[in-house]
């Protein structure tokens, strides 16, 4: 099999030169108005304090009127106006939603699902990212962009496309069946090693022609898992060809120019980030709360630390979220006052150089109309509007942070793969799910006040003193070396249930469980016991657990807890195993949020980890620059908080002296010289 290794080339440090301080502003879509109403649209945008715009992402049935007809006058009124006002141009290309005109024009481009239906029209990214003739139509507009504004002087950013793979994953075609034969006989050897790959002696699948194999459709029984992870491969990598197609011509014309396209880092579980970061100049992320959720701080904190761990520490940006509701959701919960002022600084806080917001007016029109916006229906005698222009004070006396990155100590290993393989059908429990374990170990973390990174399993851990694995179900023999020279160096490592158990064909390592963690651990696993659904289980120290439960045979790791009830009742819960300079703990369990916070506390405290002994939803970050660091103090609570530290408060100009006091729902950043 030909190894696909993901390159690591150094990411090009491009930031974008034309931008100073802080980026704010957001998706701009003068077409859908009155050109008499741009005056004002851009009037308003410099009361608000908007220094960066995003045009033309959903333009390319206003700017290509049929094929090669183009209609560029009202976007270049559009591009003067902004940048006659001093507003920065972040340019996309439209390629994520084709005309009607062309998709009846090549029918063969619309997407297929697995169960065969043909995707229509009248939405938007309805493409496959396979089809040799959207491909084409896209690099042509793109083109037509990159010479028509390529030298423009408002020119910032180029945006490509939207969010890729995150509404349609995967085509299932006749084109895309025939792409992904030929991206499998690029990734194996021949037939023989790919039916060795996939296991394919099991229910009668081995495979005689490659002409044979085709993308997991809608079938009786599931799929062949390993089938199943290559297409999610292929799939991912379709739109990253997509994506470098129209970046290298980009590239081509304006070498100076950085390049983006926004991620959704949490929540399009179909792209595998770690592939795509260092394909991008900067590395942009859009975020929107799950409003129905209490503390839905976290998951956006999350979010960005995910992010500026993609973005590799250096900073990145926020190109969209939202200043109140969205539209998408069942029920569409209003952010209350201030509470967008503490999602946009909580983002800065971890990293992000701007706040930008889909999008500058509601539309009037379309499915997105009761999606809130920075200038809402009612204009600007609404409260958004005030908060709006109030936040752009706040991002305008941030400047100083510009470039200013985060520290952290302790790791969370985020691998798609794994998750991917984790969520195919028939694992022993389907309670045991990615973003739920990865949240619930992230948030124990966040309300202990400790900053963490993300990093990919077999990235180079030795900056940090605790790794943490809240379940690596897919993790291969190299990455079991990467874990095991890490704990021989010194580094602390905690590891939950179902955790090395398969490689990247989804096949059961030799030898049982924990398969690749065995040596590392210094335990192994007889069997697996699944609880029952909202089955509780209760350890030796009296904390409760769910979910899971095994059967763990100690190899060298020493027992710190046992099970007092369930399956496992008096067998080991909770291990730690030395190993060369470091220690390996193992929990067999899922803990309850409160016990998992406690585990956390002991692992993180025997590993040198500094907590913050803040309230629980006191969020404190620090940013750090060469002669200054600033830490971002936000108050989620309902009453007053004081901190232990002073510092210049930017926001307001206050000085504080040994200790600050934060009011309900308020933010300070305070300046402390280094
Ligand atoms: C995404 C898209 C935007 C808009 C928002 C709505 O992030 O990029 O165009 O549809 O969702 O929340």
């Amino acid at each position: 099999m030909s190894s696909e290794p993901i390159s690591r080339p150094r990411p090009r440090s491009a930031w974008p030169g034309r931008l100073t301080g802080l980026a704010f502003g957001g998706d701009y879509n003068p077409e859908q108005w009155p050109e008499q109403l741009w005056p004002e649209d851009i009037a308003l945008m410099r009361q608000a304090g908007v220094t960066m715009a995003t045009l033309g992402v959903f333009s390319w049935a206003c700017l290509e009127t049929s094929e090669g007809v183009y209609d560029f006058g009202w976007f270049d009124r559009a591009v003067e106006l902004l940048h006659a006002a001093g507003i920065a141009l972040c340019l996309a290309t439209p390629t994520a939603s084709p005309p009607p005109w062309f998709s009846h024009q090549y029918p063969e481009s619309l997407p297929v699902t697995a169960e065969g239906v043909t995707l229509g029209l009248g939405s938007r990214e309805a493409f496959c990212p396979s089809s040799p003739a959207y491909r084409a139509a896209a690099l042509r507009i793109t083109g037509e962009l990159a010479a028509r504004y390529g030298s423009h002087p408002g020119l910032t950013l180029w945006h490509v496309n939207n969010e890729y793979g995150a509404h349609v994953q995967a085509c299932y075609c006749e084109v895309s069946a025939e792409a992904f034969r030929v991206w499998l006989r690029r990734r194996y050897a021949g037939l023989g090693a790919l039916n060795d790959a996939w296991g394919t002696a099991f229910w009668s699948q081995r495979y005689q022609e490659w002409e044979h194999i085709t993308p997991p459709r809608a079938s009786p029984m599931p799929v062949n898992p390993a089938q199943q992870l290559d297409w999610k491969r292929f799939s991912a990598e379709q739109h990253l060809e997509c994506f470098r197609a129209e970046r290298d011509l980009l590239r081509s014309v304006t070498p100076e120019v950085p390049i983006t396209t926004n991620f959704m880092t949490t929540a399009c579980p179909n792209i595998d980030y770690w592939r795509w970061a260092d394909e991008v100049d900067v590395v942009s992320n859009d975020h929107y709360l799950t409003g129905e959720q209490q503390d839905n701080q976290i998951g956006l904190a999350m979010s960005a630390d995910l992010t500026r761990s993609l973005a590799r520490g250096r900073p990145w940006m926020l190109m969209e979220h939202s200043t109140g509701a969205v539209n998408w959701q069942p029920r569409n919960i209003a952010k209350l006052p201030g509470e967008m002022r503490r999602n946009s600084l909580s983002h800065v806080a971890r990293g992000s150089d701007s706040v930008m917001f889909f999008q500058w007016r509601a539309s009037r029109s379309g499915a997105e109309k009761f999606h809130s916006a920075m200038l809402p229906h009612g204009g600007t005698q609404t409260r958004k509007w005030h908060e709006v222009a109030e936040l752009g004070t706040d991002i305008a006396a941030l400047s100083a942070l510009q470039g200013s990155t985060v520290n952290a100590d302790v790791a969370i290993v985020w691998d798609w793969e794994s998750a991917w393989a984790l969520e195919l059908e028939y694992r022993p429990s389907v309670d045991v799910r990615f973003l739920e374990q990865m949240s619930s170990y992230y948030g124990a973390f966040w309300r202990s006040g400790v900053t963490v990174d993300f990093v990919s399993p077999d990235a180079d851990l030795s900056p940090y003193k605790l790794v943490v694995l809240p379940t690596l179900y897919l993790a291969s023999a190299q990455t079991g070396q990467n874990l095991t020279s890490y704990v021989e160096g010194g580094g602390h490592l905690l590891v939950s249930f179902f955790s090395g158990i398969v490689d990247e064909h989804d096949a059961v390592h030799p030898g049982g469980y924990p398969g690749a963690l065995r040596n590392v651990l210094g335990l192994w696993v007889d069997e697996f016991h699944p609880l029952a659904h909202a089955e509780g289980i209760v350890l030796d120290d009296g904390s409760e657990a769910s979910v899971w439960s095994e059967a763990v045979l100690p190899e060298g790791a020493e027992v710190i807890r046992r099970f007092a009830t369930g399956p496992d009742a008096g067998e080991p819960a909770l291990t730690r195993h030395r190993l060369g300079q470091g220690l390996a703990w193992y929990v067999a369990t899922k803990p309850d949020p409160d016990s998992l916070r406690a585990l956390l506390s002991t692992v993180a405290e025997a590993a040198g980890v500094a907590q913050s002994g803040s309230p629980d939803r006191v969020e404190i970050v620090r940013r750090w620059a060469v002669d200054a660091s600033y830490v971002f103090v936000i108050n989620h609570e309902a009453r007053p908080t004081t901190v232990p530290f002073g510092g210049t408060d930017l926001l307001t100009g206050q000085e504080h002296v040994g200790s600050t006091t934060v009011a309900p729902g308020e933010v300070v950043v305070l300046r402390q010289p280094v």
